[in-house]
């Protein structure tokens, strides 16, 4: 079957430095596919290349089959890849509805008969299911750049499913949450339906091995092993790549 994803020899350059130095990925359809890896083994690079945002020196990549290497992000978002940040980007001055809805927008279906504002009223009602699913319905009219760091992960997270995502790219999605908070994020990554499938670059193991059926550990810019998490818990390359420090 054609994966969902399918990233072949990817090289990404900065001065002398490979960041990335032909990696390959493949994700299947509904897959949780963790990356893990130390510290500046080229985890978000890798995702800043599939989700467009940096254009590789070298390599290719197909999302079910298409070659959407040249494309930008925006054209991949249209395409199914959604993308969450290291660091969460939402619009400050704007209030976690209009964030969500402003995501929704380029994807909201338009009606069969054109009526003013009918494209906004189906991203305001995709909006409100989001906020409610990630338990941000209560503060759908604060700015997002007055919400606590775990309550604009959540709504980044909204933003991302708002645009209808086949892949969801997430860059440590847990970074900075209280132990509720992952927990939550935990069920609700659990409880996403399969027809999202999860590229996640994770340093938690524990999470990692809750959440994930594929393993593909980066270093220094090159894959060194992908697996299930069991074998991938009992290779050599991964305990010595956790040894030199994992971020
Ligand atoms: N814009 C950039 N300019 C120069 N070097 C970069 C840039 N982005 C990343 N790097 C370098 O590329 C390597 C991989 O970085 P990164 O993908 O952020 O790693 P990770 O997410 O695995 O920690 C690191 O050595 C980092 O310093
Ligand atoms: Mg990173």
């Amino acid at each position: 079957m054609t994966p969902l994803l399918s990233a072949r020899g990817v090289t990404v350059r900065y001065g002398s430095l490979a960041a990335l130095d032909g990696v390959d990925l493949r994700v299947d359809h509904g897959q949780r596919h963790a990356l893990i890896g130390p510290n500046g083994a080229g985890k978000t690079t890798l995702l800043d290349v599939l989700g467009g945002a940096t254009r590789a020196d070298g390599g290719r990549v197909h999302l079910a089959g298409r070659d959407v290497t040249r494309l930008g992000p925006a054209a991949r978002a249209r395409r199914g890849i959604g993308r969450i940040h290291q660091r969460p980007a939402t619009w400050s001055s704007l209030t976690a509805t209009e964030n969500v809805v402003v995501a929704a927008l380029p994807h909201a279906v338009r009606p069969g008969r054109w009526r003013p504002g009918a494209k906004r009223a189906a991203a305001e009602r995709t909006a409100g299911v989001m906020l409610e699913r990630l338990g941000l319905r209560d503060v759908g009219g604060v700015p997002a750049g007055r919400l606590a760091h775990g309550q604009r992960r959540q709504l980044e997270i909204a933003m991302a499913l708002a645009g209808r995502p086949r892949l969801l790219l997430l860059d440590e999605p847990a970074a900075g949450l209280s132990a509720v908070e992952v927990g939550g994020l935990v069920e609700f990554l659990r409880n996403l339906p399969r027809a999202v499938a999860v590229l996640l670059v994770e340093h938690r193991l524990d999470l990692v091995y809750a959440l994930c059926d594929r393993v593909t550990v980066l270093r220094d810019g090159r894959t060194v092993a992908t697996g299930t998490p069991a074998e991938i818990r009992a290779s050599g390359p991964v305990r010595q790549a956790w040894a030199e420090g994992v971020s």
